[in-house]
């Protein structure tokens, strides 16, 4: 299976799925590696040889005009699986029509707890006990597609947004591995899981 990540950020989740990777038993290949800034997660990229490519979005005049670039910098390596791990960027509409739903997001929530930009902030914000990790598959809404994989992680009395993140990252990062490789496997039917899906509410 060949995928190809998305990211905005660190990339920690991309770091932890090139290293998967790179076991030869594992039965998908990160064959590229895009953002939509200069994003530091692309050290990771370069370090384990894989191709990458930036698409700014501040460079496009729309939403719209970035994700068509995005899509067709995506099809040039016509990857099996697209997987957005810390692209903190919605996706127009058109792109996720595209690739849906050869799609995943990893979120640093229980879903549907705390969607959106900032669901580590909310979930301490909320005074949450407990908290959550979750792989979905990208419908048009935010965060509101199917969930593929999703475990709770406490939450403690002295955390902060860092240390609560820094919590859930790692079982973030497992899920993710772990849905990837059920996808390669066939053991985990996208299309199956989106023709049960009801569209979110408009
Ligand atoms: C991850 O927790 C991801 O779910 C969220 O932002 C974080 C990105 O972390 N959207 P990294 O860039 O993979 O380190």
């Amino acid at each position: 299976l060949t995928v190809a990540v998305l990211i905005s950020g660190a990339g920690s989740n991309l770091r932890a799925l090139l290293e998967a990777a790179a076991d030869p038993q594992y039965p998908a290949e990160i064959v590229v590696v895009g953002a939509d800034r200069e994003a530091d997660g692309f050290a990771h990229a370069e370090e384990f040889g894989i191709p990458s490519f930036m698409v700014p979005f501040d460079a496009f005049d729309s939403r719209e005009r970035w994700g068509a670039e995005l899509s067709s910098q995506l099809s040039v390596w016509r990857p099996d699986l697209v997987v957005l791990s810390g692209l903190m960027r919605l996706l127009p509409h058109a792109v996720v029509a595209d690739w849906s739903p050869r799609i995943v997001n990893t979120h640093p929530a229980h879903l549907p707890e705390f969607p959106g930009a900032h669901a580590v902030r909310d979930a301490l914000a909320a005074q949450a006990t407990r908290t959550g990790a979750s792989v979905i598959l990208v419908d048009d809404g935010v965060d509101t597609g199917p969930i593929l994989a999703q475990e709770r992680v406490p939450v403690l009395p002295d955390d902060d947004e860092h240390t609560l993140h820094a919590r859930i990252k790692p079982v973030e990062r497992r899920l993710l591995i772990d849905v990837v490789r059920r996808i390669a496997d066939g053991d985990l039917d996208l299309d199956a899981v989106a023709a049960s899906h009801a569209p979110p509410a408009p």
